[in-house]
């Protein structure tokens, strides 16, 4: 079994070759045709048995090559895993993370999560860094794109779809599961300001009740690994928290898997400042960080550590022992080449399946946010202007964190507009202006990476965008952020649109052309004007390959939009952090203004669209909330059903969302959480009856004590659209005889 094949390999185990499997290296500059040269650094560390994974190495072939290294040179053939940022597709994007969310489905997540699976491990891909699934209250953070919003309840379901998706059913069987990996543990997504990586102080009564649960969820699920985040967590660095990734993931969670540190994060535990390269270097190990991502500090510290008894062989071999379980448990000791077909990538990637999955998926992620006068959904048969950077630009349609072998494979939105309407449309397109405020921006945003400048001057941009737009019946506006905009080490401070977006659509709003302003974005932006003064707004967040064909499908009702916000969009910055299920405070503040109450003199606490939020092209009607009974006590359950009824003319997907509030409990709680949802499909005209199983185990909360309790007393069952829009009613919990 298991153990005992660990135990005896392990018996053959230098203490190098045991600190080799802690330690992970990139295999992006690797080039397969040179790892047999002499000098070359990587296959010298595979060749001693000095490497125990590897991130990074793209490509099926060269996976192969590496793993061949290890293979037929090592002195123990002790196989290598290959690890990638696999985040929303691999070959097929999907749309982003944060715009999964917004289907609220999870049956579609779970379907990408299996589908980048299909795609990466046919790649020689085993291990995936996903889910993300850090709540995050504060969109200036720029990784808000990658994770699942601000609530705790529903990061939570989407990561155990998400583990589930690239797992599938335990014991590896085939060739396409691949590893998760639940990050960024822990509170990564609540630094002070939103700036990336900043500081974080947060009460552990908040960590356990709002940010904990997904990584629990996740770790529920199975998720076979664990990253630790960059960030600190009660001052100390979560990878070098004891606390944290033992006594909580370990202990309290029951977590047997492996952790792996974040980018070279154990080197910056110096410049954290909590000691020096080999104190630190012992502290990450000791607080139970198993795998050294790309710091090289386990590789060149704790051979000496060992040696000197700074460091016990006890942590060392706990560590290796993980890893080499995470091996067994791929079945890479059976087959070292189980994820090296080379001849899968020509059957799996980019299919015909996969893309169908992902228009799917994207025109199920994309929110109306407005629709005045339904000037949504289009005539088929129009004369359309599109105008704006990201109406003809294939990468601008993929977002964040996304490296397949061709950037350029999706389709723009001129194409998707023309091929949905069946070449019936006339399409038009104006770029109409810069995508940013200076070249200086846009070098930052990029980083090295190409972007595409347009050398005519500004003037010369606009008076072509507004000829175009003359010419047509409509004006679709393809504006927003750019793909870099948003993701890690992107925090923005102001989250309006770019002033040369801004002032673009001023002027198209001048010539009186109806608009639809169709809005890239990684995060919620402050888009007051445009709400203020377009009739229309479709947010298409950052779609994926098949996004420009999903457009055309809502824009042209094919698809009647369904999806709704998972985060909270902000009037202004000076509102942030923002979320929905907040306190109520001594002194709440019932409508804007009152002195003496909990707001500001310049803005009201309203967020500019809520949490939960969507418009659909038909129209759903909540009948009020019934309750099997008034009272249940701990052991028991009760009903709540509401009528929805869809009085539009169209069929669709209407989100029902259920919230509690504990209406008064030993510790303050919020006026609302999220407590379940079900996506139904209701047709014009009908009536459909959702009822919600009320259990002791949405009433619970950790208590003061930190105890997983709930307390008998009133309780608030809330059912709507909308975190706002609700319809609700009471019961009590009563003690149990
Ligand atoms: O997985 C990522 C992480 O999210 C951010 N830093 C780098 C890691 C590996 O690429």
């Amino acid at each position: 079994d298991m153990d005992k094949f660990i135990t005896e390999l392990m018996g053959k185990m230098t203490l190098e070759e045991k600190i080799g499997q802690l330690h992970q290296i990139s295999g992006g500059d690797v080039v397969s045709g040179e790892l047999s040269s002499e000098g070359n650094k990587v296959a010298q560390q595979i060749r001693k048995g000095g490497v125990g994974s590897m991130l990074n190495a793209k490509g099926v072939e060269k996976v192969k090559a590496l793993q061949d290294v290890a293979m037929k040179e090592s002195r123990l053939k002790i196989p290598l895993m290959f690890a990638m940022d696999v985040i929303h597709g691999y070959e097929t994007a999907f749309p982003v993370p944060l715009a999964m969310a917004s289907t609220w489905n999870l049956e579609q997540i779970e379907a990408m999560a299996r589908t980048a699976a299909i795609e990466a491990s046919a790649d020689g891909v085993c291990w995936t860094f996903s889910p993300m699934v850090d709540i995050t209250r504060d969109p200036r953070w720029g990784r808000i794109v990658e994770g699942a919003g601000e609530d705790p309840f529903l990061g939570g379901e989407i990561a155990k779809a998400m583990v589930k998706g690239y797992q599938g059913e335990p014991g590896y069987a085939t060739n396409t599961q691949i590893m998760a990996c639940v990050k960024h543990f822990a509170l990564y997504g609540a630094p002070d300001a939103g700036r990336d990586y900043h500081t974080v102080d947060m009460s552990r009564l908040r960590m356990y009740n709002d940010y904990f649960n997904p990584y629990k969820a996740a770790v529920e699920a199975g998720a076979e690994t664990v990253m630790s985040s960059f960030n600190e967590v009660d001052n100390i660095p979560a990878t070098a928290n004891k606390w944290l990734l033992d006594d909580v993931l370990r202990k309290q969670w029951g977590f047997e898997g492996l952790v792996v540190t974040d980018y070279a994060s154990i080197n910056d535990l110096v410049r954290h400042g909590i000691g020096d390269p080999v104190s630190t270097t012992i502290r990450a190990l000791e607080a139970g960080t198993d795998i050294d991502m790309e710091a090289y500090a386990y590789h060149y510290m704790l051979p000496e550590a060992v040696k000197t008894g700074k460091v016990s062989i006890k942590l060392i071999d706990q560590a290796c022992r993980r890893v080499l379980e995470a091996k067994y448990k791929l079945g890479l000791f059976e087959n070292p080449y189980k994820y090296c077909d080379v001849t899968r990538p020509s059957k799996d990637f980019f299919t015909k399946e996969h893309r169908a999955k992902a228009r799917q998926a994207a025109g199920e992620s994309f929110v109306l946010l407005k629709n005045e006068n339904n000037l949504l959904p289009l005539k088929k048969n129009s004369k359309i202007a599109v105008i704006g950077p990201h109406g003809n630009n294939r990468p601008m349609m993929l977002g964040p964190w996304f490296y397949p072998h061709d950037i350029y494979r999706a389709a723009t939105v001129v194409e998707g507009l023309k091929e949905v309407s069946g070449g019936q449309a006339e399409i038009l397109y104006a770029r109409g202006c810069q995508p940013f405020e200076s070249e200086e921006y846009a070098r930052r945003v990029y980083f090295g990476k190409e972007f595409e400048k347009d050398n005519r001057s500004d003037e010369e941009i606009l008076t072509e965008a507004l000829d175009v737009a003359g010419k047509a019946d409509i004006v679709v506006a393809t504006l927003g952020e750019s793909t870099e905009m948003s993701g890690e080490s992107s925090s923005r401070s102001n989250l309006d649109l770019p002033k040369p977006q801004q002032e673009l659509l001023k002027a198209l709003v001048a010539t009186g052309k109806p608009i639809v302003l169709v809005l890239f974005t990684g995060r919620p932006l402050t888009i007051n004007w445009e709400k203020k003064n377009l009739s229309a707004i479709l947010n298409v967040w950052f779609g994926g390959t098949e996004a420009a064909y999903a457009i055309g499908d809502v824009l042209f009702g094919d698809v009647n939009p369904s999806g709704k916000l998972t985060s909270s969009w902000p009037q202004n910055v000076g509102q942030l952090p923002l979320y929905y299920n907040y306190k109520n405070t001594g002194k709440p503040m019932d409508k804007w203004f009152q002195k003496f109450r909990s707001g500001y003199l310049d803005v009201s606490n309203e967020p500019l669209f809520p949490f939960g939020y969507g418009l659909s092209y038909t129209r759903f009607d909540y009948g009020d909330v019934k309750l099997s009974a008034n009272k249940m006590n701990e052991k028991g359950r009760l009903t709540a059903t509401v009528t929805v009824t869809n009085s539009g003319d169209r069929d669709g997907y209407e989100v029902v969302q259920l919230y509690i509030r504990d209406v008064a409990a030993s510790i303050i709680r919020p006026l609302k959480e999220l407590k379940g949802f079900q996506k139904v499909f209701i047709k014009a005209g009908q009536s459909v009856d959702i009822d919600f199983e009320i259990i002791p185990e949405l009433l619970k909360f950790y208590n003061y004590d930190l105890n997983y309790v709930c307390e008998p007393g009133d309780f608030e069952v809330m059912i709507g659209c909308n975190c706002e829009q609700l319809k609700s009613a009471k019961f009590t919990l009563v003690e149990s005889m």
